[in-house]
This record gives structure tokens, C-alpha cells and sequence, in this order.
């Protein structure tokens, strides 16, 4: 399980202290299924589940994507594509499409803007490709057109037939536009699962067909995550994601409206991307919620850090560290000792990371920002499980906690109502 330290919160924390008793209260909520949204909380078993199911299907599918191209286009928005792209850059690296041997994973459908489709088309190039399409309801708009320009591609190239090789879905199991489409040309199909939303489906065939093709091991996140969720059902104060959940809201009530996550690795920049949707549309209801927001030290220390130190207090920070780097890179001897840093020399670079945040952390709470450091051993498999699934079961508790229903996103319903509406007008 992940570490959680709230030391650098305590002091802010009041004489009421963390509502311990609140955090059980959501989690039995939750685990009883019988609250707000409890039709949505298929993710909790959602792990055991995969690995008795579509598991090897997906397996044989990002195989045979792999030997027919060089390049996988993933058509999704929100929880339909940020789960994976969050997993390809953490545990590949950000820059995994240039790894020789990689089959290269580009994402199409979540902007409308024509100049990022151009530039898409044009690095995609002559090499052969497959399309992955994912929809839950398989109505939303960005990847509906999305889907329309990946086929036209395909078809130019492949031709009907051999397009239709090249295109799998990943939708509702029975119902929807695109689950329609999928049938009736003859798709190689995925489900998300219906009793799991959008943005908790990145351990259903959403998240782990595009990790798979990445050459990600889908089924050690799988048994990892099995684990982790097991282990987070512990009904005690000692569970971190209570400890998660209670210091979050006890912080808001006192006026620390806005979270940062924060991360030393670059690679953890679309880990950042997928937490905020998780809580933002998870949290953001009825007038209340905390802002999540997200930062990627160093580099933002020098462009946000004045604001962080000195803005208004309205901040806390949650600071995800991991305790191991994957290798060794250690500070070169300069002979001459020309910019004065060689008492550094021979040192790991990631010895001096670790110093930088230990510093960075004691300014931020003297400040007046609570801090919260979350420490996973490694950035791998097991380690993606189990961020995964300490911000799930802490995001639910901590929304139950505040009275919202964890699972539903009326706001976003709201905003492609209009859309559809106004384009229909055109
Ligand atoms: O969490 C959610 O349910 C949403 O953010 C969806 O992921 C997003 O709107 C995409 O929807 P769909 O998968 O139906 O295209």
C-alpha cells in the first residue's frame, strides 16, 4: 500500500482533528454500494474481474495491433483516454512513440482544434496503423469526429475491408451509437463495464488495451491492483485513503480550497491530468468541491513556486514521491571546478532530488500550505496500481464525505446538451 505522511499538514489541521468517524461512515457507504451513484462502484472489483474476463482478449488484440503497424491511434476524451495515456507516460516515459521498437501510441478525439488533427496526420505519416476508439456512451462529440477522420484514413489506405481489420471499439457492451456502428460493420469489440465510470474504467480494456499495445505488463497491474484494493477495504484510521479523504476535507472547511499535486518526475505530468478529472467531476458539485490543480517540479518551482509561497492561502499540497529512481545518474567531476558545484560531484542525482523537496516541503508549510506526501516505491506496474487505487477509494470517501454524489458529472451532461443543440442549428 502507498505511504501517506501528514505531518506537514498537522499543523493545520485544528483541535477537532481529522472526522475519522465521517471517513467510515463513506467508506461503508461506498462498500455497501447503496449510496448516491452506488450502481457506478463496479471499480472496486473491477481487477478480479478483468482477469477473469476480456483479459486475454485484450492481450491477443494489442499483439495482433503490434504486428499489423508501427502506430496505435487511441480516439477518446476524458475518461476515455486519460487513464492511458497517464500509465504509457509514467511507466514508458513521456517520450515512449520515439523508443526504437515501441508501437507508438498517439491520441486523437479530445480537441476540435484542426491544426493539432493536421500535425497528427502528418507525424502518423505513411506507417501502418490501427485505430482503437473509446466511448462509454458512444455519443460524445470529439471522438465521434475523431473516429470519422481515423476511419477515412484507414479506408484511404487499407480500403474498406482492410480498415475494418484495423478498427477495435471500446464502448458500452449493448447500447449506444457507436456500440451500433461496431456490430453492424464488424468490429473487434471491448466493453466498459456499465457499472463503471468513465474516469474510474482505467483498469477495464479502456486503459489496458492501449497499455498493452504500449508493452506495458497489463496483468501485473492487474494483480497489483487486486491487492491494493483489498488492502484499502481496511476499516481503520490507518487506512491512508481515510487519512487522504479527512485531512483533504478538513482543510477545505477551514478555506484551503484549492489541491495541488505535485511530482518530481516528469513522467507523472498526465498522472496529474487523469487525478484532476477524477476529482474535479468526481468532487465539483452543488456549489462545492476542491479545485484540483497540478504542478510539475523543479521546472514549476520557478514559475509558480512565488505564487505557491506567497499567493493567497488557499492552497494545500499533496506531493507525490517515489522511493526509488529506475537507474543511476550520478553529478560529473568538472576539472577546475569552474561553476563551484563539484562538492557535488559523485553524488546521485537523485540524492540531491530528494534534498530539493525536503526543502521545498519546510518553506511551502512555513508559507502556510499543509502538505501531504504520498510515497510509492517505484514508478512501475505496481506502483501505477496502487496510485490508481488509493485516489479512487479516497476520491469516493472523500466525496461521500462532502455530501456529493462521487459518480455522476451532470455539469459535463450539461455542456454537450448545448453543443449538439447548438450544432444541430447550424
Ligand atoms: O468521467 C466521465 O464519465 C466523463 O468524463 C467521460 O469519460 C468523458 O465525457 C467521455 O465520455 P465517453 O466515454 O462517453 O465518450
Amino acid at each position: 500500500m502507498l505511504k501517506i505522511d501528514l505531518t506537514g499538514a498537522a499543523e493545520f489541521f485544528d483541535g477537532a482533528g481529522l472526522d475519522c468517524a465521517a471517513a467510515a461512515e463513506a467508506h461503508r457507504v461506498l462498500a455497501s454500494r447503496t449510496g448516491a451513484g452506488g450502481a457506478f462502484t463496479g471499480w472496486l472489483d473491477l481487477p478480479a474481474r478483468m482477469e477473469n474476463g476480456e483479459l486475454n482478449r485484450i492481450l491477443a488484440a494489442a499483439q495482433n495491433i503490434q504486428r499489423q503497424g508501427e502506430v496505435l491511434l487511441v480516439v477518446g476524451i476524458g475518461g476515455s483516454y486519460l487513464g492511458a495515456r497517464a500509465a504509457i507516460e509514467l511507466l514508458r516515459t513521456p517520450s515512449h512513440n520515439e523508443l526504437p521498437g515501441a508501437t507508438a501510441v498517439y491520441f486523437l478525439g479530445n480537441t476540435l482544434s484542426p491544426d493539432a488533427v493536421n500535425e497528427l496526420i502528418a507525424v502518423l505519416g505513411d506507417r501502418d496503423f490501427c485505430v482503437n476508439v473509446i466511448s462509454k456512451s458512444g455519443g460524445t462529440l470529439e471522438p465521434a469526429l475523431g473516429f470519422r477522420v481515423a476511419k477515412a484514413l484507414l479506408q484511404q489506405k487499407y480500403g474498406r475491408n482492410g480498415a475494418k481489420k484495423r478498427i477495435y471499439v471500446t464502448t458500452d457492451a449493448n447500447k449506444g451509437i457507436l456500440h451500433d456502428i461496431a456490430v453492424s460493420e464488424g468490429y473487434e469489440r471491448f466493453t466498459v463495464p456499465d457499472d463503471v465510470g468513465g474516469r474510474f474504467s482505467v483498469l477495464s480494456a479502456v486503459g489496458l488495451l492501449p497499455m498493452a499495445v504500449a508493452g506495458i505488463d497489463v496483468e501485473a497491474v492487474l494483480s497489483a491492483a487486486a491487492r491494493e484494493l483489498m488492502d484499502l477495504d481496511l476499516r481503520s484510521p490507518e487506512n491512508p485513503a481515510w487519512q487522504y479523504a479527512a485531512a483533504r476535507q478538513h482543510l477545505y472547511r477551514r478555506g484551503k480550497s484549492i489541491e495541488l499535486l505535485a511530482c518530481y518526475e516528469p513522467s507523472f505530468r498526465y498522472m496529474a491530468e487523469w487525478w484532476k478529472q477524477l476529482f474535479g467531476e468526481s468532487e465539483g458539485k452543488n456549489g462545492i468541491g476542491i479545485y484540483p490543480a497540478s504542478l510539475e517540479y523543479n521546472a514549476d518551482l520557478h514559475s509558480m513556486g512565488q505564487y505557491i509561497q506567497d499567493g493567497p492561502r488557499t492552497l494545500m499540497e499533496t506531493v507525490v514521491r517515489f522511493e526509488r529512481p529506475a537507474g543511476s545518474c550520478k553529478v560529473p567531476f568538472v576539472m577546475g571546478d569552474p561553476d563551484g558545484l563539484n562538492y557535488l560531484a559523485g553524488r546521485e542525482l537523485f540524492e540531491i532530488q530528494q534534498i530539493a523537496a525536503d526543502a521545498v516541503k519546510t518553506a511551502h508549510i512555513s508559507g502556510g500550505v499543509p502538505n501531504i506526501v504520498l510515497s510509492v516505491p517505484q514508478r512501475d506496474e505496481a506502483g501505477f496500481a496502487a496510485l490508481v487505487c488509493f485516489f479512487e477509494m479516497s476520491c469516493a470517501i472523500s466525496a461521500y464525505m462532502s455530501g456529493v454524489n462521487p459518480f455522476d458529472q451532470p455539469g459535463v451532461e450539461e455542456y454537450k446538451k448545448n453543443m449538439f443543440r447548438q450544432l444541430q442549428a447550424l
